[in-house]
């Protein structure tokens, strides 16, 4: 079925305006707590949170270095399990005494950020700690609770500004729902 922009979204949620205020905040906060305190490497899940992770990065005012790591636990479809497949690993070879800060667009089950998370301190860095643009905590699996979160937000189907239902809509500057019958079809 093609793609309708103007049609699929039921409601926009975030504007604009409030997602670049979102990684303002975020920016500041993190720029004031690694202050001092030796390496940060930022690591952009792809692809969900390119486009927050540049926009976030514009906001941090202490030397960081970028990395970027695909690993996904989504086919088609809008449910997580509890296993996830690393496609892309970091291209840093020794993360031994950084602080590493995984950016994310959504945690949702907690399941994608919590692998990742263990699989990463196994390296030995100083410290793991998760930024993410928006948090479902309605729907968690499994413990876990990122360190820095733009917005909370209910159990909504949720795409744009990165978000994808089946590789669309990432290109939206917004942040909206999406209407149940596009992704009931599928
Ligand atoms: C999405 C999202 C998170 C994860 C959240 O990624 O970007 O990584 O799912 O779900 P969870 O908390 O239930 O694990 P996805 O695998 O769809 O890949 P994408 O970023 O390329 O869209």
């Amino acid at each position: 079925m093609a793609v309708d922009f103007e049609n699929d979204i039921e409601k926009i949620l975030i504007m604009p305006d409030e997602l670049k205020t979102l990684a303002e905040n975020l920016g500041r906060r993190i720029s004031e707590d690694y202050r001092d305190d030796g390496e940060l490497l930022v690591v952009c899940i792809l692809k969900g949170s390119l486009l927050f992770t540049a926009e976030l990065l514009k906001n941090i005012t202490i030397p960081v270095k970028l990395d970027t790591m695909c690993v996904s636990s989504y086919g088609a479809g809008t449910v997580s399990s509890g296993n996830i497949n690393i496609k892309k690993d970091l291209d840093t070879k020794q993360i031994k005494g950084m602080n590493v800060l995984l950016v994310e667009d959504i945690v949702d089950s907690g399941n994608t950020i919590k692998r990742t998370k263990e699989l990463l301190m196994e390296r030995g860095p100083k410290s793991v700690r998760v930024c993410s643009m928006l948090d479902k905590p309605e729907r968690r699996q499994v413990q876990m609770n990122p360190e820095y979160v733009g917005k909370k937000i209910p159990d909504v189907f949720v795409v744009g500004y990165g978000l994808d239902f089946d590789e669309n809509y990432r290109n939206l500057p917004y942040v909206g729902v999406l209407k149940p019958e596009v992704y009931q079809l599928v």
